[in-house]
C-alpha cells in the first residue's frame, strides 16, 4: 500500500516516523506493507529518510494510480483543501491531522469521499493522541450523547500550567510550547481559542448528528489572562482551565469556549502541561473521560497512522466518519450561560 504524506512538518514528519518505528508490527496486524512513496513539501531534506522521496508537485501524487492514501498535514486552507478535493476526487483516502480544514470544510469533504467510495478521516484532528473520534463514531454510536466537554488545547494548558508551576512568565511559556511543536504555526489560533472552538464543533458535530458551525460557539481565549490571575486561582486552591464545553439543553444544544476556574475536587484540576481530556456524557453510558497528549509530533502522528490503517485495511468502504449537512438546533447565543 502506497502513501503520500503532504506537508513534512512536526506532524508529517511523525507519520513517517511511526511508520518507520513500527513497520514490523503493522506489516503483521494488518498484513499489508505501508511504503511512503512521496513526502510534499516546499523544502527538500537532505540527509534525512525522505530525501530520495520529496516532490514539490501535487500532480505526481494526484497522477499516480499507486497511492492510495493521502496523508494530508500541511495545515491551513490553502493548499490543503484543494490538494484535499483533488485527492478525494481521484478515488485516494485522504487522513488528516487539519482541523482548521475538517471544521471549515469538513461536511463537504465527506460528502466529496463518499461519492468516490474513500475515507475522509481526522482522528487527529482533536484531542492530538487521544482516540476520541473513533470512539464516537463507533464504541458510543449506541448512546445519545448529553455533554462533551473538556481541556481541547495543549499549548494554552502548556502555558498555564507553566505559568502556575514555575512562575514563568506568558511568553517564555508560549515560545517554549513552540520550540516542542505544540503551537500552531499563527498561535493565535491556539491563544484566542479558536482552535478549540473547532474541535469541539467537529466532537459536537459527531456526537450530536447534526453540523455545529465553529464560527456559531462563543469563544474567548487566554489571550487577556495575566500572571496576578493564575496568583488569584492559586491562591483560592484553584487553577485556570481554557474549557471547551457542549450540552444538551431542552432549549437546543449550546457550546462555548472560555477561560474557568476550576478547583481541585475537579478532574480537570490535574489535566496539565500538554495533556488533554475529553469528558463524554451519554444517556446509557453515563459519564465517560479521555485522556492523554493533546499536541506533540508522534502523540498526533499516531492518530494519523490509526487512521492510515484502517483505510490501507478498508480502502473502498467508506468509514462512519462523515459530519451530517444537517445544521444543529442551537440555543440562541444570549441565552448560553457562562
Ligand atoms: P508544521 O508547520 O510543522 O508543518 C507543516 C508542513 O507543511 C511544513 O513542513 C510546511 O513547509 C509544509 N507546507 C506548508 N504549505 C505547503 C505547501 N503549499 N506545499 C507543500 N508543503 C507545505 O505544522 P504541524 O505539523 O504542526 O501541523 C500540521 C497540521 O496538523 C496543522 O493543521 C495543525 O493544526 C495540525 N495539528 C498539529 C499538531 C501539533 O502538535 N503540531 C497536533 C494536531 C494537529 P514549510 O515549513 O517550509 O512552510
Ligand atoms: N495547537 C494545537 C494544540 C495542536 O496546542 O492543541 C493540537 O491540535
Amino acid at each position: 500500500m502506497k502513501i503520500a504524506v503532504l506537508g513534512y512538518g512536526t506532524v508529517g514528519a511523525g507519520v513517517v516516523d511511526v511508520l518507520t518505528m513500527n513497520k514490523g508490527s503493522i506489516t503483521k496486524r494488518i498484513g499489508t506493507e505501508i511504503d511512503v512513496k512521496y513526502v510534499l513539501d516546499l523544502r527538500d531534506f537532505p540527509g534525512t529518510i525522505v530525501e530520495n522521496i520529496v516532490t514539490h508537485d501535487i500532480e505526481d501524487i494526484l497522477n499516480d494510480p499507486e497511492v492510495e492514501i493521502v496523508v494530508e498535514t500541511m495545515g491551513g486552507l490553502k493548499p490543503a483543501y484543494e490538494f484535499t478535493k483533488r485527492a478525494l476526487s481521484a478515488d485516494k483516502n485522504v487522513c488528516t491531522s487539519n482541523k482548521e480544514l475538517v471544521a471549515e470544510h469538513g461536511v463537504e469533504l465527506c460528502q466529496i469521499a463518499a461519492e468516490h467510495n474513500v475515507n475522509y478521516m481526522f482522528e487527529a484532528s482533536c484531542g492530538g493522541g487521544i482516540p476520541i473520534i473513533r470512539a464516537l463514531n463507533t464504541s458510543l454510536r449506541q448512546d445519545e450523547i448529553l455533554e462533551i466537554s473538556g481541556i481541547l488545547n495543549g499549548t494554552t494548558n502548556y502555558i498555564m500550567t507553566s505559568m502556575y508551576d514555575n512562575g514563568e512568565t506568558f511568553k517564555e511559556a508560549l515560545k517554549e510550547a513552540q520550540e516542542k511543536g505544540y503551537a500552531e504555526l499563527h498561535p493565535e489560533a491556539d491563544l484566542e481559542g479558536h482552535d478549540a472552538q473547532r474541535k469541539i464543533a467537529i466532537l459536537s458535530s459527531l456526537a450530536y448528528g447534526h453540523h455545529l458551525d465553529y464560527k456559531k460557539v462563543p469563544t474567548e481565549g487566554i489571550d487577556q489572562i495575566r500572571i496576578q490571575d493564575i496568583q488569584y486561582a492559586k491562591a483560592m486552591n484553584m487553577k485556570i482551565k481554557l474549557l471547551a464545553t457542549s450540552q444538551v439543553a431542552e432549549e437546543g444544544t449550546w457550546a462555548m469556549v472560555s477561560p474557568r476556574l476550576v478547583d481541585d475536587q475537579n478532574i480537570l484540576y490535574h489535566v496539565d502541561g500538554v495533556m488533554n481530556a475529553v469528558f463524554v456524557k451519554g444517556n446509557a453510558l453515563g459519564d465517560a473521560m479521555f485522556y492523554g497528549s493533546g499536541a506533540g509530533s508522534l502523540p498526533t502522528a499516531s492518530a494519523v497512522c490509526a487512521d492510515v490503517l484502517d483505510c490501507a485495511q478498508h480502502p473502498h468502504e467508506t468509514l462512519k466518519t462523515d459530519i451530517t449537512a444537517e445544521p444543529l438546533a442551537q440555543m440562541p447565543t444570549d441565552q448560553v450561560k457562562n
